[in-house]
């Protein structure tokens, strides 16, 4: 038996200490590298707020496995933490305030719950499956817009844009031609729990990774949004593409990012 209540506790409490952290030493230094290409930094942040969340839940539950950005995957357990250390490192890097700490739970290869936190903010999204999304305690849920014209969208660029990734640009400019309004914050986390909290209406990206949606993912769903791959196909963290809608405009989404 699962205590996805204890699981969710240590998520809670270890996406906020590595929050605050991190904020503290945005605040004075840190070192900063790069990774797949000049575009991609990372921080010590990143990296010691990996090793110390996955230090932390390896000793509670040994028998779980773990998947962080920085590090990989270690163990094979069946339930799996899926972890971004920091999500919005290029922000964090240039002591902008949107990046957060992002923590999902899998089991048996299904999202159980899950915590988004953005320390600079002090919100906290979270969600286990089935009981509903919530903001600081509150409930979330996705906003009502019908009308492409009344909607704020959301998009992001992999740090491999130069390559047009999944014809990148065609599906950007797509949106552009029709005059509809796009943001681009640099956390695909946030953008997954802003649509949640229907501060955006939907959110497209292509070229994630499992570790940039576990939590946002389910929080989005449990707020009662819809998500799907570019394709419609049936959504899974590990397939890369993702569109994140308030349900009611995930169609007109499709069509238009059909390019
Ligand atoms: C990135 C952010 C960004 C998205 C990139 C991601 P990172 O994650 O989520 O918004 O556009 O595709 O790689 O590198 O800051 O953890
Ligand atoms: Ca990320
Ligand atoms: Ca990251």
């Amino acid at each position: 038996m699962h205590d996805i209540t204890s699981y969710l506790a240590l998520a809670t409490q270890l996406a906020r200490d590595a929050g605050r952290y991190a904020l503290n030493v945005q605040k004075t230094e840190m070192q900063v590298q790069t990774k797949s290409n000049m575009f991609d930094l990372v921080t010590d942040v990143d990296k010691y707020n990996e090793e110390f969340i996955r230090n932390a839940v390896l000793a509670r539950f040994p028998e779980h496995s773990f998947l962080g950005e920085e590090s990989g995957t270690h163990g094979e357990g069946e339930v799996k933490w899926i972890v971004d250390p920091i999500d919005g490192t290029v922000n964090f890097a240039h002591g902008l305030p949107i990046w957060c700490v992002s923590i999902g739970i899998e089991i048996g290869g299904s999202l159980a719950c899950g915590v988004i936190y953005d320390p600079g903010r002090d919100e906290l999204f979270s969600a286990a499956k089935g009981a509903g999304a919530y903001l600081n305690g509150t409930r979330l849920s996705v906003s009502n817009t019908i009308e492409p014209s009344r909607a704020l969208f959301v998009t992001g660029f992999s740090y491999n844009i130069a390559e047009n990734p999944d014809k990148s640009y065609e599906r950007f400019v797509a949106f552009l031609k029709r005059g509809l309004l796009v943001r681009r914050l640099g956390s695909a986390a946030l953008d997954l729990a802003y649509v949640a909290a229907g501060r955006f209406d939907g959110f497209y990206e292509g070229n994630l990774a499992a570790w940039d949606m576990a939590a946002g993912a389910l929080i989005l769903t449990e707020a009662g949004g819809r998500i799907t791959h570019y394709d419609n196909r049936e959504y899974s963290i590990y397939g890369k593409n993702v569109i994140a809608s308030n349900g009611v405009l995930h169609d007109f989404m499709l069509e238009i990012l059909t390019v």
